[in-house]
């Protein structure tokens, strides 16, 4: 392949053109990811070829896959397993620690995949967001907060050029994501799995044992827990309604991050790139953003662990990747179906698509997508009645780009949200209920025509004869399954609900 030569500000530096790949397994979400110099050629994640939810490992489907992108000059993994053993034996996680089979070389041999370079986890979560932000030029800090690494759960840096210098670090056990985890486990709730419905459940309740929580388990400034909570609280204040937990520890939660965002702001960039799994607690982003410290925030639309895939190439490579959108996994070939859909929106109110390429990342952002009318006080029963999930939990609205402002107030300083990391309030009345929080929020997805052509023109055409900019646009999934990834998927989805699937 070909090489070239350039000068940074630090040393003369020899960039030979690699196709690498990039994967990250034996977490909670595995993933890879193929990267050709500065383009992204494909990231999916293992759960939508094994359709097991959360898949933890990768599967012959998958790899198939990426190895159609092969041969490829390198194999890059997304964090550093002895060390992770190190932790794993701190916390007397002794058989993880001990066995041989919970390393990723292990794993991968039987898909014939050889490991050359393991990067740092918190690395990979830093590289994935600066070098697919648009700060290539300016720099910024960057903020990766999670539940763990290999021993680290926060950390600053600062990013100039292709440069990033780690400032700070917090490290185990000191995490704010195993505490929002434990809590979700309190709650009844799947740890690092069902944290998002934890965020939900907020709204409703009021935030009672803020104070407790500070009392028994939180010291601030610099954030600390006062005891290790890997392990879960057990049934802290039995007594308590389970929506006033979530609010109190949503609660903590943001005022934690508040204090990192602050020390973050001291570095003097105006520039924040936010990245590790804490990221899509799009409740807080939208009161961090509040907060003023940053004139411009970029989270990647895979912020966790599945797209540090993407992550440990760039922090290998040191080079900016030419980001244009998250679809990047299977590709259902064939035109938007827009006038299909809206024959369907206009005769059923419902309509599934799966077309294009799918979404690296856990939202559906208009390829993989369950739409309906938003209008209308049925259609969040009976988007409920098909998806089957709690009755608290809210819809989403995906609206035109430049009618957002008419319809919601994002908060300051941001302008578009095409990845649904913000929660923006509902300001157009009461038109939409499917659509509004019981806090009158709403987790608000942005469609431009440069982020998706099909969808934004569909968007476009139910404007045009409804009047309405929006559509309540929803994963595509059957009840506890992944994401419908294939055609085989969307026409299952279509059987067992009698939903139409576009394709
Ligand atoms: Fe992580």
């Amino acid at each position: 392949m070909v090489g070239k030569l350039f000068k940074t500000s630090k040393e003369l530096v020899y960039i030979k053109k690699m196709r690498i790949l990039g994967i990250n397994c034996m977490n909670h979400d595995a993933a890879m990811a193929v990267v050709d110099d500065r383009e992204i050629l494909w990231a999916a994640h293992a759960e939508r070829y094994s359709r097991v939810k959360n898949d933890h490992f990768l599967n012959q489907a998958i790899v198939d896959e990426a190895k159609t992108y092969g041969p490829f000059d390198k194999v890059v993994y997304y964090e550093k397993p002895l060390l992770k053993k190190t932790r794993q034996l701190y916390a007397g996680q002794y058989s993880d620690a001990l066995s041989y089979t919970e390393m990723p070389q292990w794993n991968l041999e039987r898909f014939g995949i050889k490991i050359d370079e393991y990067i740092n986890h918190h690395t990979s979560h830093a590289a994935a967001g600066y070098f697919t932000s648009p700060f290539k030029d300016e720099g910024a800090t960057i903020l990766t907060v999670d539940a763990i690494g290999e021993w680290d759960t926060v950390s600053i840096s600062t990013a100039e050029k292709v440069w990033i210098e780690r400032k700070e670090t917090i490290r185990y056990p000191h995490s704010i994501g195993i505490l929002y985890s434990a809590f979700t486990q309190r709650c009844g709730l799947k740890p690092a799995e069902e944290e998002y419905i934890l965020m939900g459940m907020a709204a409703y309740g009021e935030p009672k044992y803020k104070d407790d929580i500070y009392e028994d388990f939180v010291e601030q400034n610099p954030f600390k827990l006062k005891k290790n909570l890997h392990k879960g609280l057990g049934n802290w204040h039995p007594e308590a309604d389970l929506m006033d937990l979530a609010a109190s520890i949503q609660a903590v939660t943001e005022e934690c991050l508040a204090g990192l965002w602050h020390k973050a702001s001291k570095y003097g960039s105006k520039n924040l790139v936010y990245a590790g799994g804490v990221a899509l607690n799009c409740v807080a982003n939208s009161k961090l953003a509040g907060l003023g410290l940053f004139d411009n925030i970029w989270v990647i639309p895979n912020p966790g662990d599945a797209g540090s895939s993407i992550g440990c190439i760039a922090a290998s490579q040191k080079q900016h990747l030419n980001w244009k959108n998250p679809f990047l996994g299977y590709n259902i070939k064939g035109e938007y179906p827009v006038d299909e859909i809206i024959k369907e929106l206009t005769e059923n109110k419902i309509c599934g698509v799966a077309n294009g390429k799918a979404e690296f990342g856990p939202r559906a952002l208009g390829n993989r997508s369950l739409l309906a009318d938003p209008r209308g006080s049925d259609i969040k029963d009976m988007v409920n009645q098909i998806k089957r999930r709690q009755k608290f939990r809210p819809f989403s609205p995906a609206i035109l780009e430049e009618d957002v402002n008419e319809y919601f107030a994002l908060p300051t300083p941001v302008k578009k949200a095409p990845y649904m990391q913000f929660t923006a309030a509902y300001t157009h009345g009461k038109d939409c209920p499917a659509i509004i929080h019981y806090d009158n929020s709403s987790r608000v997805q942005t469609v431009s025509k440069s982020d998706n052509e099909g969808f934004y023109e569909l968007l476009k055409a139910w404007k045009s004869k409804t009047g309405c900019p929006m559509l309540l646009n929803t994963s595509l999934n059957i009840k506890g399954k992944p994401i419908v990834n294939d055609v085989k998927d969307g026409k299952a989805f279509e059987k067992k609900y009698g939903v139409k699937v576009c394709q």
